[in-house]
């Protein structure tokens, strides 16, 4: 199964037979956006036009496959943007077609899930999914990933990624922000700053989150100590803003396990990479009795392997692949 992943500016291409992963390309376009702070839809799709051949052969070549070895082309159809997703699933059907093989279009949420089975094998059903990254923040109840999943809840307003994002920039952090708060927290005390913990309280919708107000106060704090001419501690504001974070996200996910009685949580998305989430919540599910999943950094990050994770899981299960008519759906709703 090769699959293809342009829905933001990761140009991901990976191959899979059955649950082995036999490659996972990737080319990406971010330090084109580094200067603007963000990620430019025009600049990212123009980047998937140039990448998506040359990753396509390096993924064949390191899987030592032939295009005509595949049998079967998966692609994210959305979640994202529309023009990034657009270049993924023209490519898609154009090798689909050219190589007459069937096309799956695959939800980008459902392979953030999928792919923790090229590591950890089947899995486990049900389960607690917690999907944190650049553009989503959900927890989901999931009994079988090739059918549709309860969504417990979302985020009500900025994603985790991009509140690390925004408060690297506030901190002079260059984009993207997670791994640069990640490594500058390292050094930090993460109970520095008393950084507020949204949508905790006991009339709060138990498995919504929001990270808007937390961004705020972490600029409200830092603005704070510009205007007077202190020295803003980076090292200890990272560390708090990202301990509020991870705090918030461990403790509704550990939480919609008991209520839900699912024994099992899986973390995924880019933000699942970060250190201090992973720490957090192996010690939070080892104290609740919970077994924990979490895929390596370089699988929680957009990548082209997850997409044929997914696809293999599909054909597993029996679904018909999609026709040549498949569109993109830069809104496409996981449930
Ligand atoms: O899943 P992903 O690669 O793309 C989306 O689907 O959005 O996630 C990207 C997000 C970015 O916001 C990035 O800052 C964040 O994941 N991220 C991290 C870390 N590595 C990436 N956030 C916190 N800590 C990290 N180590
Ligand atoms: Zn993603």
């Amino acid at each position: 199964m090769l699959g293809i992943e342009t829905s933001c500016d990761e140009t991901g291409v990976g191959i899979v037979r059955g649950s082995t992963l036999l490659a996972d390309a990737v080319a990406s376009s971010v330090a084109e956006h580094a200067r603007f702070g963000g990620v430019v839809p025009e600049v990212a799709s123009r980047a998937h036009l140039e990448a998506m051949v040359p990753t396509v052969r390096r993924a064949l070549a390191t899987a030592g496959v032939r295009g005509r070895d595949l049998d079967a082309i998966a692609v994210t159809a959305g979640p994202g943007l529309a023009g990034a997703l657009l270049v993924g699933v023209a490519a898609a059907k154009a090798y689909a077609l050219a190589l007459d093989k069937p096309l799956y279009g695959i939800h980008h949420l459902s392979a953030h899930v999928a792919v923790d089975t090229l590591e950890h094998g089947p899995l486990p059903s049900p389960c607690v999914a917690l999907l944190v990254s650049g553009g989503h923040s959900s927890l989901l109840l999931v009994s079988d990933i090739t059918a549709p999943v309860t969504v417990l809840g979302a985020t009500i307003d900025d994603a985790a990624g991009e509140a690390f994002d925004k408060v690297a920039r506030v901190l002079g952090l260059p984009f993207p922000g997670g791994p640069e708060i990640d490594a500058h927290a390292r050094a930090g005390d993460p109970a520095a700053v008393a950084f507020p913990r949204a949508l905790a309280g006991a009339r709060d919708p138990a498995y919504d989150f929001s990270f808007s107000g937390l961004k705020t106060a972490v600029a409200r704090w830092v603005q704070a100590r510009q205007r007077v001419g202190e020295a803003v501690p980076l090292a200890d504001v990272s560390a708090s803003f990202q301990e509020a974070v991870a705090d918030v996200l461990t403790a509704k996910a550990v939480l919609a396990c008991r209520d839900t009685g699912v024994a099992d949580l899986l973390l995924g998305g880019g933000v699942a990479a970060n250190s201090r989430l992973r720490a957090l919540a192996e010690q939070r599910c080892a104290a609740a009795g919970l077994r924990l999943r979490v895929p390596r950094p370089a699988l929680c990050t957009d990548n082209g392997a997850m997409v044929a994770a997914m696809g293999s899981l599909l054909v597993d299960a029996g679904v018909p692949p999609d026709s040549l008519d498949l569109s993109v759906d830069p809104a496409w709703e996981l449930a």
